[in-house]
């Protein structure tokens, strides 16, 4: 649907004292592009009635749609109205950092949060689907219950038990639409059994505290260095969530001292401490470190996903709560709704079946390989920069003197990166960094999306680059 926007007060332009005019038309319909409220193909008001509205002069406001214009905000073609653009490139810089937002056209893409799609195992999934279907009882094609199919419980008991260390009883798992849903339902039990705030490691999932927020709980911090988390759990926090295994998006394994210490907070405090084992399954250096929860199931609810192992699309997840938890968790399932019945009964199949483990080692060999690829070239093009968190999962962190310098220098080579930014609970002043996942890519487009992520490092800073956080649209602007 495209829309006509006859004025500057359904564009919001708000000319600040001071500053550049020119500039501030710039930052507002930049700013009504990124957040939405102008979609590609939306008419903008002439320069004449916008400059008549905000009692500018005509050329600044036409120099302003001529610079949104070279960044590719705008189109504009002699005669004919201003329009939104397609796919503005400049603001991968912003996007990036934003793995769940809409992807934006780039060639390459290392950003956070994505498996290699093109090696989603299809024939598996499609087999797994024909053998669950055809020995399915008609009974087992709905729900029936709000913690999910119990086939997929008893599977997923018996895999998690065996592989990552977990006391898992199917009366006690639910299954969740991803760990997006888990942690909605956590914090909605967690609120009506009387908690007020919920701590989160900074830098966390941004969208996790998004949740926890909407849910009406406050978000306290639990930092983190190289041992993981701290686990002096703020005062009134009812839970703690953490990533021990691979501590998101820094890189820590949870030190075995504090593995500890947060058991006793939550033995003390009647707390629970939420184990995100998002992606547990990868490890390169060693037998990853058994779950937090094997050692204290009444105070630990361990939380999974299949979006790491197979695809985010799938929308799976699951959770095994300690006892007192897993009737709140299912009242506040049964307001969300159910996940699909058959894409459980699927999964149920491909665990039991072993295909599930064989793709897990197939793909492990294949992310150990691009990690040792992607180490190589930051060896070579970024001696003196610090990676973290290499040892696991499917990103590494590196730290750099300006994030948005060199999202907005990746960008410039089509090349998508996540900044660290969105994952700090106060971005100002925090360390900066790029979060790289290096299983997004296509496995044939690998070796070119690390040359160009070698092309941005070593690509000089442009003039007046500074080491300050800056904002993606003056990076954008580079
Ligand atoms: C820290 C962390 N937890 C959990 C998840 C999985 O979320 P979901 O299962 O909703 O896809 C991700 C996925 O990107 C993640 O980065």
């Amino acid at each position: 649907v495209q829309r006509d926007w006859a004025s500057s007060l359904d564009l919001h332009v708000e000319l600040e004292a001071g500053g550049g005019r020119r500039e501030a038309v710039e930052r507002a319909v930049r700013g009504a592009i990124r957040s939405g409220r102008l979609r590609p193909g939306d008419r903008l008001p002439s320069t004449r009635a916008l400059a008549h509205d905000l009692g500018l002069a005509r050329g600044t406001v036409a120099d302003a749609y001529a610079q949104l214009a070279v960044e590719g905000y705008l189109r504009t073609s002699p005669g004919a109205p201003t329009r939104v653009g397609a796919g503005p490139q400049p603001s991968l810089g912003l996007d990036a950092a934003r793995p769940r937002q809409a992807l934006v056209a780039a060639r390459f893409d290392l950003r956070v949060g994505r498996p290699d799609l093109g090696a989603f195992p299809r024939a598996l999934w499609l087999r797994a689907l024909r053998r669950a279907l055809g020995g399915a009882p008609d009974q087992s094609l709905v729900n029936g219950d709000p913690r999910g199919r119990p086939e997929l419980r008893e599977a997923l008991a018996r895999y998690l038990g065996r592989t990552r260390g977990v006391l898992a009883d199917p009366e006690r798992i639910v299954v969740t639409s991803g760990f997006t849903q888990g942690i909605w339902l956590l914090c909605r039990a967690l609120r009506e059994s009387g908690a007020g705030a919920v701590a989160m490691e900074d830098p966390c999932l941004d969208h996790q505290r998004a949740i926890a927020a909407d849910a009406g709980l406050e978000v306290l911090a639990l930092p983190v260095d190289d041992g993981g988390a701290s686990p002096d759990v703020p005062a009134g926090a009812g839970a703690a969530v953490v990533t021990p295994a691979h501590q998101f998006p820094l890189g820590p394994t949870l030190a075995p001292a504090r593995r500890s210490a947060l058991l006793a907070w939550a033995r003390a405090d009647g707390g629970v401490v939420v184990e995100d084992d998002y992606d547990g399954e990868f490890r390169y250096d060693r037998q990853p470190p058994g779950a937090l929860q094997g050692l204290d199931p009444e105070h630990v609810v361990y939380a999974g996903t299949v979006s790491k192992t197979l695809t985010p699309g799938l929308r799976i997840g699951w959770l095994l709560l300690p006892r007192r938890l897993v009737r709140p968790v299912m009242e506040a399932k049964e307001i969300t709704g159910d996940t699909q019945a058959l894409d459980q009964l699927a999964l149920a199949e491909l665990l039991a079946s072993g295909a599930y483990d064989r793709h897990v080692r197939r793909m492990r060999q294949r992310y150990r390989r691009r990690r040792d690829l992607l180490l190589s070239v930051l060896a070579d093009h970024a001696p003196s920069l610090r990676t973290r968190g290499v040892a696991a999962g499917l990103h590494v962190a590196l730290e750099v003197p300006s994030e948005a310098e060199l999202v907005a220098r990746a960008a410039e080579r089509s090349l998508a990166l996540s900044g660290l930014a969105p994952f700090w609970h106060r971005p100002d002043g925090a360390p900066q960094g790029v979060v790289l996942g290096y299983a997004a890519p296509p496995e044939h487009a690998y070796a070119q999306t690390l040359a160009a992520l070698a092309e941005a490092l070593q690509a000089r800073p442009s003039a007046g680059a500074t080491s300050s956080r800056t904002t993606a649209s003056t990076a954008s602007r580079r």
